[in-house]
């Protein structure tokens, strides 16, 4: 029997998606294979969270906790922390440190892809398309007509290093340009103007389990909002995602194809869902989440269902992938 941590809370915006994600995860551990503990990351404390709402404090040293007065020390570590410090590497490289395996991709790649405009540098480097963008970091000027010249309007603003469409804006107007830099700003020190792509928004999860990739079928994500914005993602009815979404061969294949050579590029491990947009002439790359929501709402869990893999089976996949 092997002793799991799914690490889940965290300090972002994600908080509570990440709870939901970490309880679905153990109900659908193998009990015969796996004894797993829910075990929440706060800012000022990190703590065991039992069935009944008990909370018993971790010990940082080596990462155990006490239950009934016996030290439970882990085997492996399930992340479902989405954003900092679980999507953003902090986490794992302290978990590298103590020798724990975890099952999401490793700190390095997770800082560099937790960071937008990083992100987007690789995934260029590698050959992807991506939207040009503009950088501002907290308390540089910047001139926003030049700005939105360059990249014209409608234009996006979102903090580089966020998730879940927290602090992220579609700027119609030049008039709402400065305001959506402050609201980006209260989510992060860095903030990205970046080119509005017209498109279709689409999602594909790659995962490789001892050396063998499968690339899930693709989800288009069609929102009744302006945007994929939180509310959007969050709420229900408030989006449509379509597994598997209907696309020509030559598409599909060059999603599949596009999302595989990333995720060895990024040197991923585990799960990765890489989202894009596809407009008439090419496909562009936005994003790439290395903890993606694990809901039975959640994109991946239906990808994951379209082709036949329960989420016993897809969770019990991600601990099999990092245990001997
Ligand atoms: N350049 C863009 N053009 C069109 N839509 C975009 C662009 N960038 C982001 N979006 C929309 O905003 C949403 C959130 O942006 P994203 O970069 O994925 O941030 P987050 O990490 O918060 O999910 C996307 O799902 C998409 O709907
Ligand atoms: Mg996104």
């Amino acid at each position: 029997m092997k002793k799991i941590a799914i690490v889940c809370g965290g300090y972002s915006g994600e908080y509570e998606i990440s709870i939901s994600s970490a309880k679905v995860v153990k109900k659908h551990l193998d009990p015969t294979k796996y004894e797993a503990y829910v075990i929440v990351i706060q800012k000022n404390s990190w703590y065991h969270l039992e069935d009944d709402g008990t909370k018993t404090d971790v010990d940082k040293n080596d990462f155990s906790i006490k239950v009934n007065g016996k030290k439970v020390v882990f085997d492996a570590i399930f992340n479902a922390i989405h954003g900092v410090p679980g999507e953003d590497g902090q986490l794992l490289g302290y978990f590298e440190m103590l020798g724990l395996p975890y099952t999401s991709s490793n700190f390095t790649t997770s800082a560099l892809t937790f960071h937008k405009d990083f992100c987007k540098k690789i995934a260029a480097a590698a050959g992807a398309n991506v939207s040009p963008s503009v950088i501002i970091n907290r308390g540089e000027s910047y001139d926003a007509d030049k700005i939105i010249k360059t990249l014209k309007l409608p234009l996006f603003i979102k903090p580089t290093r966020n998730g879940s469409s927290v602090g992220v804006s579609k700027v119609n107007v030049a008039e709402d340009f400065e305001k959506a830099v402050e609201f980006a700003f209260k989510a992060g020190d860095q903030v990205m103007c970046e080119k509005f792509v017209k498109g279709r928004e689409l999602a594909c999860t790659v995962m490789q389990v001892k050396g063998k990739t499968m690339v899930f079928p693709i989800t288009e994500i069609v929102s009744k909002n302006d945007f994929f914005d939180y509310e959007a993602k969050y709420t229900a009815g408030k989006s449509d995602e379509i597994t598997p979404a209907e696309l020509d061969e030559v598409s599909e294949i060059e999603i599949k194809a596009t999302s595989a050579m990333l995720y060895d590029k990024f040197e991923c491990k585990g799960f990765a869902r890489f989202d894009y947009i596809l407009t008439p002439k090419q496909l562009v790359f936005i994003e790439v989440n290395i903890v993606p929501g694990m809901s039975e709402a959640s994109i991946m869990p239906k990808q994951a269902a379209c082709m036949g893999i329960t989420l016993d089976k897809l969770f019990g996949l991600a601990l099999e992938n990092i245990l001997d």
